[in-house]
């Protein structure tokens, strides 16, 4: 994938606009927050070939075979308050469900608080992370790691992990499915701004089919289970536990009964 297949593709404003195509390094979202460091604004996309040192969620690590995927990070920079975070990484989910029906044909789930799944299978996940500005808001790095066209995958995640080849039994060009979740996030990301939290809610509770399922979540240590109720304005996952209702905002999400 080169700088020129990018964009050919890419219809976007902003996001992306300015970009870096790198062959190998240790982390995109460590790139980008290195890239803030030094005063990068809104829109910077990094792409890598290879991740020496891909990170997920809860201090994991993230698996992408080399030039087979997408594993990139977006900069922005919103003025919202840190507890709405949350909702830039359904933002993201939901454009990247979006990217896949349209560029590969695909209907695609997302699963609370940031992951997408094709066929009950994770094929993207996402981890958003805040870094602070000297007197200024604070930039989020959202980064993306996408399995596009691998085939295999490692024992310890081949049950639960797909590719968006494997669902679509064909390859995928990268290059178009990264300019199109770059567009759908543009757009989201304005309605985001444009403080229609409640739009942004709905269209998410319509891609993801979780309300109504038995869950177990492991929320930094403890450990809930009930019936999931909905999604709350500023994102938060509404869990309803013996009668009551308690709002989640981060945490490992097991779908017990669906
Ligand atoms: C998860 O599901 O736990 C989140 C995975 C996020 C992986 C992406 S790949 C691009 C960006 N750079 C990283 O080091 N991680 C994210």
């Amino acid at each position: 994938m080169s700088d020129d297949d990018i964009k050919k593709c890419l219809h976007t404003r902003v996001f992306g606009r300015r970009l870096l195509l790198v062959d190998s390094l240790d982390s995109t979202n460590e790139r980008a927050k290195a890239l803030i460091r030094q005063g990068e604004e809104e829109g910077t996309a990094v792409v890598a070939e290879e991740q020496t040192a891909g990170r997920g969620r809860l201090g994991r690590s993230w698996h992408s075979e080399r030039g087979k995927n997408l594993t990139f990070s977006l900069i922005v920079t919103p003025d919202m308050a840190p507890a709405e975070a949350g909702l830039l990484s359904l933002c993201a989910a939901l454009a990247v469900s979006r990217a896949l029906g349209e560029t590969a044909g695909l209907s695609a789930e997302c699963k609370w608080p940031n992951d997408v799944l094709l066929n009950g299978k994770k094929c993207c996940g996402i981890l958003s992370e805040a870094i602070p500005r000297p007197g200024r808001n604070p930039a989020i790095v959202i980064g993306i790691g996408i399995n596009v066209n691998q085939s295999a995958f490692p024992p310890e995640i081949e049950r639960t992990a797909t590719s968006v080849m494997l669902a679509a039994g064909r390859e995928v060009d990268r290059a178009a499915l990264l300019a199109a979740v770059l567009l759908h996030l543009e757009s989201l990301y304005a309605l985001l701004l444009g403080a229609d939290r409640a739009a942004i809610v709905s269209q998410w509770t319509e891609a993801c089919p979780m309300t109504g399922t038995t869950v177990a979540v492991d929320a930094g240590g403890t450990r809930l289970s009930g019936t999931v109720a909905g999604f709350d304005r500023d994102g938060a996952m509404i869990l309803r536990t013996e009668g009551s209702e308690r709002k989640i905002y981060a945490g490992d999400v097991t779908i017990i009964q669906p």
